[in-house]
């Protein structure tokens, strides 16, 4: 593993599921994939992770493989456990969930960080699939996360009451509120729920806003080739790219080719992700700390 490299880590989370986790990580870690970063995704769904079945892959290891060589020996190189997904010439990393699950029962929070730390040294980003809990894991995991994208859509009464729960659990516990990025996914799905009712409710407004498309989303799960990466035009694939764009302070040209970059932006991104690393090794300011400290 190369040294002293630091990536960014960009977790999705949820207080409901199907939300559109899954998908967006993909989708985010092709499209950074597809404009030259050097990418590792990984599905921190332990218990029933689908990120492999998304892409069509068939892996030898998985998270659990990496966990046991780790346990075994804390230096152990864990790139070995990873699978490689390629469409045309692009490529990202990708460490699946446990294909066993009596193996994901015994997998340790804290051994999947020490993961994470190995991989973001390895990796310019390491994007984050978790699972819409307030478990040990995700605690851990949205703690040592760069941006944490708070996922929500706008259906029914108590899928937003958990919305409201989990933002404001989530802003009370810690004081770096700033990483939290509250984005809506299927926002023209059929609803009698305005979204502007939703943002007063959450007292905030939607950082980004994806659309509903069943059929660009359902022909994507179909194929097994992430929207970014298939070249058919589709609303969702714009949005997505727009999303990656906003995170990385890039803009694209109308073919889709990256235009900018701003250094200052990664260096506030880094310095933030120090300060909560600094805040996590002192025992301060951390939602795993909080919450099971
Ligand atoms: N913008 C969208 N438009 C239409 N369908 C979508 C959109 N985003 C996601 N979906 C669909 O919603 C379903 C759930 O997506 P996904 O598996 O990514 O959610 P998830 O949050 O990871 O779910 P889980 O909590 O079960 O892991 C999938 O069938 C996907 O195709
Ligand atoms: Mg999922």
């Amino acid at each position: 593993m190369a040294d002293g490299r630091s990536g960014v880590i960009i977790t999705y989370f949820s207080t409901a599921s199907a939300v559109g986790k899954t998908i967006l990580s993909i989708n985010m870690a092709s499209e950074l994939a597809r404009i030259g970063y050097d990418v590792c995704l990984l599905d921190a769904d332990i218990q029933f992770g689908d990120a492999e079945d998304y892409l069509a892959l068939n892996p030898t290891y998985d998270l659990a493989d990496a966990h046991q060589a780790l346990k075994d020996d804390p230096e152990a190189n864990i790139e070995q456990y990873l699978t490689i997904y390629n469409y045309r010439s692009i490529n990202f990393h990708i460490l699946p969930s446990p294909k066993d699950l009596t193996l994901a029962y015994n997998i340790e929070p804290e051994m999947v960080g020490k993961i994470v730390e190995k991989l973001q040294r390895r990796f310019d980003f390491v994007i984050i699939d978790t699972t819409s809990m307030f478990s040990s894991l995700n605690m851990i995991l949205l703690d040592m996360s760069t941006i944490v994208t708070f996922l929500g859509i706008v259906d029914f009464i108590p899928t937003i009451k958990n919305m409201k729960i989990g933002l404001e659990t989530l802003r009370s516990l810690n004081s770096d509120e700033n990483k939290l990025r509250l984005v809506l996914n299927r926002s023209d799905s059929k609803t009698k729920i305005g979204r502007r009712d939703v943002e007063n409710l959450l007292g905030e407004s939607f950082y980004h806003i994806l659309p509903n498309d069943y059929k660009a989303a359902s022909q994507s799960i179909k194929t097994a080739v992430p929207l970014v990466l298939s070249g058919a035009k589709s609303d969702l694939a714009t949005s997505l790219r727009e999303l990656v764009a906003l995170y990385t302070n890039r803009s694209y040209d109308d073919s889709g080719n990256v235009n900018d970059s701003d250094d200052e932006y990664y260096e506030d991104m880094y310095r933030n992700r120090q300060q909560s690393h600094n805040d996590r090794s002192s025992g301060g300011g951390g939602w795993f700390s909080k919450l099971f400290g």
